[in-house]
Parts: structure tokens; C-alpha cells; sequence
């Protein structure tokens, strides 16, 4: 199912409300909420949201654990680029999250150690429940997380290869596409699939060619997003511009 909303500020609001609703269930009940987040320009939106939601209406996340879904490899934690700089920045130094709730890859380890990492990250998502909801954007490639075109839908958490339209599309954040990182870390597609709820957001004309590939095109691993067709936990909500070419 699509939802087209007039602009990006009231989807995210929408998406934003969703989380609430979610972690306020679970909170009725004395249980976590479980998020998988993604970082870029697409989420922005609602992280700002949800910190409004805390600061002003007193939305507590201290019940909420998150998974980012990737990072980039090899990356520090405190260089300006890292999704945890992105993700501190944009939402969890603003709200009341426990720090041994959030995890995101480990852009640190030796290569030799990060199947083994990779495995973890899945059965720590497991323990904690799964995930109830999972917040994706996509990429020119059809990327979802760093799945990139030739992934296969039951993947798993692991090392990737970055598309070279994806080092393109971060040249700008990394000052040039030859200081973009060549991998990533990232959650398979069959680890997306596994969250019992999955909200893909799109915006601007920028992602229109992509999101009909995604949303109505042949299901291929040339446009991993595609594989969303295949589960009835999904909905994509996009503005306008971004849904300007589906039929
Ligand atoms: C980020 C991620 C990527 C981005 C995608 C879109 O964690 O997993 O799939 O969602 O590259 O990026 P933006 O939102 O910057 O257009």
C-alpha cells in the first residue's frame, strides 16, 4: 500500500505518530519497542519530530531499543560522517534513550572478526523480540539499508560493497567520492523482512524513477526494494514529487 502525502513535513509527522503509537503500547504493557532506523537525508524529518514529541509533550524513549540499519566500513565512531555521529545528532542527544538500548554496526572491527559481529547483531535483534517497526529510505540504486542491486532477499546481516552511484550520491558529506568508504555493514533484506512492520519513506522528484521500480516494477534483485512487493507488513509513503510516476 502507497500513501501519497502533499510534502515530506506531514508524512514524517504520520511516521512520527506511528512510533509514538508504538512505544506508548508498549509501554502500557511494561514492554520495549524495538526500532529499526535509518540515517541519510530522508529520516531527518522525523527524528526532529520525535524530539519535539519529548521535549514538548514528554514522549520518554527510555522502553525503546534501536538497530540502525548499517554503517559505513571502515568507519569511526567520532568521525563526523559515521551514522552515529548522524544518529546523535539528529535524535538520540535529545531524548532520553538508555545508551545500551541503540546499536549500530561496528565500523571498527578487524575484517577477520565481523562475520561473527554480523551474526551477533542478528541474534541480538531476536532477543530482543524482532523488531516491530522498521524505517527505511531507498537509494537511486533500489537499495534498502546498503542492499545494493545482486542481493539476494534472504541475506543476512553482513559486509557489503558500495554501488558506485551510492558513493556518488555521499560525495558531498565525504568531500568527494574517493574519500566515500568502499563497504558498508549493513542489515541483509531477509533481516528487514523479519520486522513485523516496515514503513518506506521517499521524497522529491530526485527518487520518482526509483520508487516506480519499487513499487511497480518486476520484482528482481537488480532493484532490491522490489522485495518489498513480496510483504504484506509494508507501506510506502511518499510525497508528491516522489510519487509523480506511478500509475
Ligand atoms: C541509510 C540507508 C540508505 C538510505 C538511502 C537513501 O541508513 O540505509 O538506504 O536510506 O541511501 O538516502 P537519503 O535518505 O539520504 O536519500
Amino acid at each position: 500500500p502507497v500513501t501519497v502525502y502533499p510534502d515530506q513535513y506531514e508524512a514524517s509527522k504520520k511516521v512520527a505518530n506511528k512510533i509514538k503509537e508504538i512505544i506508548l503500547q508498549k509501554q502500557s504493557i511494561g514492554k520495549n519497542a524495538v526500532l529499526g532506523l535509518a540515517t541519510g537525508a530522508t529520516p531527518v524529518d522525523v527524528y526532529a519530530e520525535l524530539v519535539k514529541m519529548h521535549k514538548e509533550d514528554g514522549l520518554s524513549f527510555k522502553n525503546v531499543i534501536t538497530f540502525n540499519l548499517d554503517e559505513y566500513y571502515p568507519m569511526q565512531p567520532d568521525s563526523k560522517q559515521s551514522y552515529v555521529a548522524f544518529m546523535d545528532e539528529n535524535l538520540f542527544s535529545h531524548i532520553d534513550i538508555k545508551r545500551e538500548n541503540i546499536h549500530i554496526p561496528d565500523g571498527t572491527l578487524p575484517k577477520e572478526d565481523i562475520a561473527n559481529y554480523c551474526l551477533e547483531y542478528e541474534n541480538k535483534i531476536e532477543e530482543m523480540g524482532g523488531i516491530d517497526l522498521q524505517i527505511l529510505g531507498i537509494g537511486r540504486t533500489g537499495h534498502i539499508g546498503f542492499n545494493e542491486p545482486g542481493s539476494a532477499p534472504n541475506s543476512g546481516t553482513r559486509l557489503v560493497t558500495l554501488d558506485d552511484l551510492t558513493r556518488r550520491d555521499a560525495s558531498r558529506d565525504f568531500g568527494g567520492k574517493e574519500n566515500v568508504p568502499t563497504k558498508a555493514i549493513t542489515m541483509g533484506i531477509g533481516t528487514i523482512f523479519k520486522a513485523r512492520e516496515i514503513i518506506l519513506m521517499a521524497w522529491s522528484r530526485k527518487k520518482a524513477s526509483i520508487i516506480k521500480k519499487a513499487v511497480e516494477g518486476e520484482i528482481s534483485g537488480k532493484v532490491p526494494a522490489t522485495y518489498l512487493q513480496l510483504s504484506d507488513n509494508v507501506k510506502f509513503v511518499l510525497d508528491r514529487e516522489a510519487a509523480s510516476e506511478l500509475t
